[in-house]
């Protein structure tokens, strides 16, 4: 173009811009129309699923962080609606000399324990459990809204691990890294720790960070699991708050199982404690620590996993949902969790932190520590986890490290870390 006349210049300018005024119009007109139709379709969706989610109210609970807590009649809870407890009648509580072990599992500990931030703001009647109720926020920037409440799946990986002889074989789930500490080898009919609480930074939605504890069986790749812990999860919750979580499932995760209540299976008996409920204050870089102390207890030959929050029993997972897991459990596993749907081709690596952010070797009040571990077999006492072996999946990006400041004392299992940085990329 060869424009030498200002004035055809100027005008060819202005011509310019009402073209670029109309474009832009219609423009959005286009992206307005396109859009409308699949977030119409998404509202429904989000609707619907709120519907078939939430569960009619005895009592409402607005708590001041904005979630709300719904007090549900506790047999209408999600968990009757699984095939297998059609006709499950519900257990309103364990043996005395299970709760007497659950005392004796949250006994003295060195540090604080933190508070259901709702717990301000009112409380379920008994005969009630209280039930996070999903909000439109939650489902808004869900990934899928189909799979809301599941683990992703991209597939299992083998590990072995091997102590005195032996090797054990077990699945890690695949783009998750881990810092754990193992327990296998023998049955189990429970595990206790004492999880210290952070606020892990989470890069995206859509990935999310645990600390927790696993009690699985069956094989490798498609083993009974159930979970019980921390975790940052933005996906499931619309926000980076540290909150306490369950979860299960029969497959290793490949088409059952979820968090909480959000698909039915683990029965509530608590009418105090909240699965999903904000856990405040959390731990501080040097400053303050906090813990929750979480116990699952199997006796033998019920059909119970109880599962308490310091001396609260918050309910049980039916053994029949089950495979081995009916009996027992074979492998026992504390420590954290990062999960990011990231390609491994695609850099950078996540900085979607483990633990407390920090890496293992930074120790007491800079490192998330995962404290008197613990499992139980078939003589009903708690024990050190043996082989005890601390394993992590990508060092350089989280690690995990068994460490006692004294010589001859238990060590303290210490994981976590920040994910991308000089050495993780
Ligand atoms: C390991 O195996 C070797 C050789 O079979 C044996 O001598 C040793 O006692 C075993 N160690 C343990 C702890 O079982
Ligand atoms: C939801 O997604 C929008 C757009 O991607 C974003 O601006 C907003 O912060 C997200 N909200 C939450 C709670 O993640
Ligand atoms: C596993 O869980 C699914 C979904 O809850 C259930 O339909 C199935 O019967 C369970 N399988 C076993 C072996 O318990
Ligand atoms: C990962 O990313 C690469 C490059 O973008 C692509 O070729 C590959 O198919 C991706 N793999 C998966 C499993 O998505």
């Amino acid at each position: 173009m060869t424009i030498s006349n200002p004035i055809e210049v100027r005008l060819g300018k202005k011509a310019i811009l009402l073209v670029l005024l109309c474009i832009a119009v219609v423009g959005d007109k286009l992206v307005h129309g396109g859009r409308s139709i699949p977030s119409m379709e998404k509202e429904l969706g989000v609707e619907k699923k709120l519907k078939l989610l939430n569960r009619p109210a005895v009592k409402t609970i607005q708590s001041e962080d904005g979630d709300i807590i719904d007090c549900v009649d506790i047999y209408k809870q999600p968990a009757f609606d699984h095939p297998l407890l059609k006709d499950h009648k519900i257990k309103m509580k364990p043996s005395e000399e299970l709760l007497a072990k659950v005392k004796e599992a949250s006994s003295d500990s060195p540090t604080h324990t933190p508070s259901q931030a709702w717990r301000k703001s009112g409380s379920c009647p008994r005969g009630t459990i209280p039930m996070l109720r999903v909000q439109k926020h939650h489902l808004l920037n869900t990934t899928s809204l189909e799979d809301y409440g599941r683990k992703p799946w991209h597939g299992i990986a083998k590990h072995e691990i091997s102590s005195l002889n032996k090797s054990y074989a077990f699945g890690f789930l695949k783009k998750h890294e881990y810092g754990v500490i193992i327990g296998a080898g023998y049955s189990y009919l429970g595990a206790k720790a004492n999880l210290n609480v952070w606020n892990p930074y989470v890069e995206v939605t859509g990935e999310y960070s645990s600390s927790q504890i696993w009690l699985r069986n069956g094989p490798w790749d498609n083993a009974d699991s159930i979970e019980a812990g921390w975790i940052v999860h933005p996906d499931l919750y619309g926000d980076a708050a540290t909150r306490l979580f369950v979860y299960w499932t029969n497959d290793s995760g490949e088409k059952t199982g979820c968090f909480n209540l959000i698909c039915p299976g683990f029965v509530q008996t608590s009418f105090e404690i909240a699965l999903g409920s904000i856990l405040f204050p959390v731990s501080s870089s040097g400053g303050p620590q906090y813990h929750i102390t979480l116990t699952i207890l199997k006796e033998p030959l019920t059909d119970y996993w109880w599962l308490s929050y310091g001396n609260v029993v918050i309910g049980y997972w039916p053994a029949n949902i089950f495979k081995g897991l009916g009996q027992v459990a074979t492998i026992v596993l504390f420590g954290g969790d990062v999960y990011s749907p990231r390609n491994e081709s695609q850099l950078p690596h996540t900085s979607t932190a483990m633990g407390s952010g920090e890496f293992a070797t930074m120790h007491w009040s800079h490192a998330s520590f995962v404290g008197e571990p613990r499992v139980m077999d078939y003589s009903m006492s708690f024990k050190y986890p043996d082989p005890g072996t601390a394993y992590s999946s990508k060092t350089n990006c989280y690690s995990a490290e068994n460490y006692a400041e004294v010589r001859f004392t238990e060590p303290l299992f210490y994981f976590g870390g920040p994910g991308r940085n000089m050495y993780c990329k």
